[in-house]
């Protein structure tokens, strides 16, 4: 067991761009693959022998305490902390230093999928001696993340945040390891970028900074296609989660759902309890909260349906996100990036994209 090792988890974010889910949920409480999306890392923290977790909160705090409690649902010993004032994730990781008592101490972005070894993370920081330790994972396009070149040793030489040329395909995963120590150095009580502010300041300042890059299966589940991306990837078991054992097919139905005999579930898709989907529908790759309908002939491609909302016959959803409660009339079409809000109600064939009707 690590008893010398903390987790903090970095909870606090407002998840804008996946709005409108997030108005009612934060982003790591929304279901995916029929669990709050914390309880995949929380799962994976404790099964690396890290029991001993702080979450660090601020945007809608109390839903995180009013599910998980103390943490022993799950074998592991939760501790809340709380800004008031949102500190950003460097602020967020100085806000949690009164609750840590190890002098080793892991920090992982509360959205990231991810099938990283976390304790080869941790040997690494450890017989490299570093004062910081950054996961690091390889993959084709690293514009739109925080770009980190490495030298020979392993060390980490710069910290490019979204850069438009970079020089390396490797990039910061949201995953790193602290000494305690450096913990206090960041500034207190005002927002903190750990990207843009910690990290840069300690590697102008020559200290060391260390890597461990891989391979692993990563995916930050911060935008609707990633998120859905994500969902069918746990449950297709091509991203690992101990709290999903046994995945690995077509789709995941939660208990009480109801699904006609002729329904097809495809992609990954995930049907959350009680909802119903009717006769003759085509779900591939969807993500269908709790409560929901989706009705007789309706097509949903890549979209994630909010709590309790309801497609309407023949209609078709496709790389969208409909919000809470909210009625998609018969033979709409909703495509490429729409997003309706909760409880909003659509007519029927009140938007379509064709011209028959
Ligand atoms: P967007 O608004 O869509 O960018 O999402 P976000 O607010 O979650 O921001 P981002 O994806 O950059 O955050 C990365 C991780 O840090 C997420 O797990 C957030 O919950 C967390 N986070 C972001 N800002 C804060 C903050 O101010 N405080 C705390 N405690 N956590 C934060």
């Amino acid at each position: 067991m690590a008893t010398d090792v903390q987790a903090v988890i970095l909870v606090g974010g407002k998840g804008t761009r996946l709005r409108p889910l997030t108005l009612s949920a934060p982003k790591p409480m929304l279901p995916t693959a029929g669990v709050p999306f914390l309880t995949h890392l929380i799962s994976r923290i404790r099964d690396a022998g890290v029991t001993d977790i702080v979450l660090g909160t601020s945007y809608q705090a109390e839903v995180f305490s009013d599910y998980y409690g103390d943490g022993a649902d799950l074998g592991v010993k939760l501790t809340y902390v709380t800004e008031t004032e949102a500190l950003g994730t460097g602020g967020g990781i100085r806000n949690v230093f009164d609750e840590l008592t190890a002098d080793t101490v892991l920090v992982f972005n509360g959205d990231v999928l991810g099938g990283t070894d976390i304790r080869e993370v941790l040997d690494t920081h450890r017989s490299s001696d570093a004062e910081v330790t950054l996961h690091l994972v390889r993959v084709g396009d690293p514009r739109a993340f925080g770009c980190v070149p490495t030298d020979g040793d392993g060390r980490v030489t710069a910290f490019l945040e979204k850069t438009q040329d970079p020089p390396t395909n490797q990039i910061n995963a949201g995953t790193y390891v602290f000494r305690r120590e450096v913990i206090a150095e960041i500034p207190a009580g005002r927002p903190v970028s750990v990207e843009r502010e910690v990290f840069p300041r300690l590697l102008a300042a020559g200290r060391h900074v260390h890597a461990y890059v891989d391979d692993a299966y990563w995916r930050d589940m911060g935008t609707p296609e990633d998120f859905v991306r994500g969902s069918a990837d746990l449950v297709r078991g091509i991203a690992p989660s101990p709290a999903l054992r046994g995945a690995g097919g077509e789709a995941l139905v939660k208990d009480g759902a109801q699904v006609a005999p002729d329904a097809v579930l495809i992609g990954g898709t995930v049907i959350g309890a009680n909802a119903k989907i009717g006769s003759g529908a085509r779900l591939d790759g969807a993500v269908i909260f709790d409560e929901a309908v989706v009705e007789d002939g309706a097509v949903v491609e890549r979209s994630i349906v909010g709590f309790g909302a309801r497609v309407g016959a023949g209609a078709l959803v496709r790389d969208t996100v409909i919000g809470d409660h909210a009625v998609i009339g018969a033979r709409c079409e909703l495509l490429r990036g729409a997003r309706v809000w909760p409880g909003v109600q659509l007519p029927e064939s009140g938007i379509r994209f064709s011209t028959d009707v």
